[in-house]
Order: C-alpha cells, then structure tokens, then sequence
C-alpha cells in the first residue's frame, strides 16, 4: 500500500506552484516542487560558476546538491540549497533557465527520481512539476494537466516580479516563455507532455479559487 498521489503537470505559469500548494494545504497531504529541485541544482551551479555544456560536472552537482523545504509558517515554502536560503534567487528567469537546460540531461534526472519518491507519504502528495503524472508517479491515483495561454502566463509572471520590485518586459518574459515551453516540449527525456489518463484544466481567465475547486473536486467527487 502506498500513499494516494495527485499529479499536477504543465507548462510555467499554469498557476501550478499556487494551485498546488492550495490543494495541499486544504488536503493536509505533502506537498513537492519538483521544479524547485531542478532550480536548486542550476543555482549551485551558478555558484560554481558551472558551464550548462558540462554535463560530466552538472551531474556531480545534482548529486552534490543537498536541498531542503522549510515552511515559513505563513504557508510560504522556504528552499535550502547546501543549508542556504535560496528561495528568492530560485524564482528569477536565470535560475529557470539554467533548470531547464539541466533539467535535459538524463543522468541528472535519473539522479533526482528517488529523491522526488520520497515524498510520497501519508496521507498523500500533491506531486507538481513537467512528468510527475508521466515519469515520477505514472501510478499516481489523481492526474491533472494545468494550462493556460502563452499571453497570459507571460502576464501573471509578470505581475509576480513587478510585486517584486523585478523590472522586465512583458515582450521579454513572453519570449522566455515560448523558449522554456519549447525546449522543454522537445527534449528527448521526460519531455512535457500530458499523461494519457490526466484530466485537463485550462486556467485561462479562470480564478485561482475556481482552479483550487475543480482539482480538489477530482479528489473527492
Ligand atoms: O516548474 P518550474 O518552472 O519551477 O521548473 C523549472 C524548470 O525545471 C522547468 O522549465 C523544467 O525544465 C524543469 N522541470 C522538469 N521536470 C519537473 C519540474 C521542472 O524538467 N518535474
């Protein structure tokens, strides 16, 4: 018997990491970013002043890296990359960017696989990332593929880092997008796709509480 898994897969700025962290919180299951993961190894490679072309060294460092969450207490997720603080480094374009591209590497996936499994405990995991329903947890009890249009995921993004004091451009957030979403569509490992059994939420134009309720009802009917 294992713990009940809730996959929750799509492109950035679905609204995954808030919906979420909201269906964990109402559920009082475990919650994973598995993004975060990824984001922690590009950080420490930054920090080593790693190149994203060395794969023999980015492999060292995933398994290198030592992660941890911490919740803040507010129902904020603070993210420990070798016992520092990096949450706020995690979010920026740079660090997704430098994920994305490690995140294309087999070795460094196969290397995170287990650390992602040990999550799945009771009374259950809301599980979020590109191939959680797909590659992590293909037996997950509950599969939901997150979307949203290009345009309007460039915008929360960019609200999110305006709030922040982060000065982008819509136009250069869009482009980074449809960069991210591409390559990670087209790598040859656990590419984002959807899981054949996952129910589709499209969220665009729809509130976060409404999103929160239409998963949550996939969990109890
Ligand atoms: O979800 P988030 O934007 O934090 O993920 C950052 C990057 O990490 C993604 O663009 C993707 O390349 C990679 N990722 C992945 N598999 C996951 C989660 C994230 O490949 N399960």
């Amino acid at each position: 018997f294992s713990a009940p898994v809730l996959a929750i897969d799509g492109p950035s700025g679905s609204g995954k990491g808030t919906i979420s962290r909201l269906v964990a919180q109402r559920l009082g299951w475990h919650y994973l970013d598995s993004g975060a993961l990824y984001r922690a190894v590009g950080v420490a490679a930054g920090w080593a002043d790693l190149d994203l072309d060395d794969h023999g060294a980015l492999v060292r460092c995933t398994f290198d890296t030592e992660v941890g969450f911490r919740d803040d207490g507010r129902g904020e997720l603070r993210v420990l990359v070798n016992g520092t603080d990096a949450t706020d480094e995690l979010r920026t374009e740079t660090a997704g960017a430098a994920a994305s591209a490690i995140a294309a590497i087999p070795e460094v996936r196969a290397a995170l696989k287990d650390r992602q499994r040990r999550f799945r405990q009771l009374p259950g995991l809301v599980a979020d990332g590109r191939d959680m329903g797909t590659v992590i947890f293909p037996d997950a009890r509950f599969k939901v593929f997150l979307t949203a249009s290009a345009e309007e995921r460039a915008q929360r993004r960019y609200k999110q880092l305006n709030d922040k004091g982060v000065s982008v451009t819509l136009d250069g957030l869009l482009r980074e997008i449809l960069a991210r979403d591409a390559r990670d569509a087209q790598r040859a490992v656990a590419p984002l796709r959807p899981a054949e059994d996952a129910v589709h939420i499209d969220t665009t134009g729809v509130g976060i509480e409404d999103v929160v309720e239409r998963v949550l009802e996939i969990v109890n009917p």
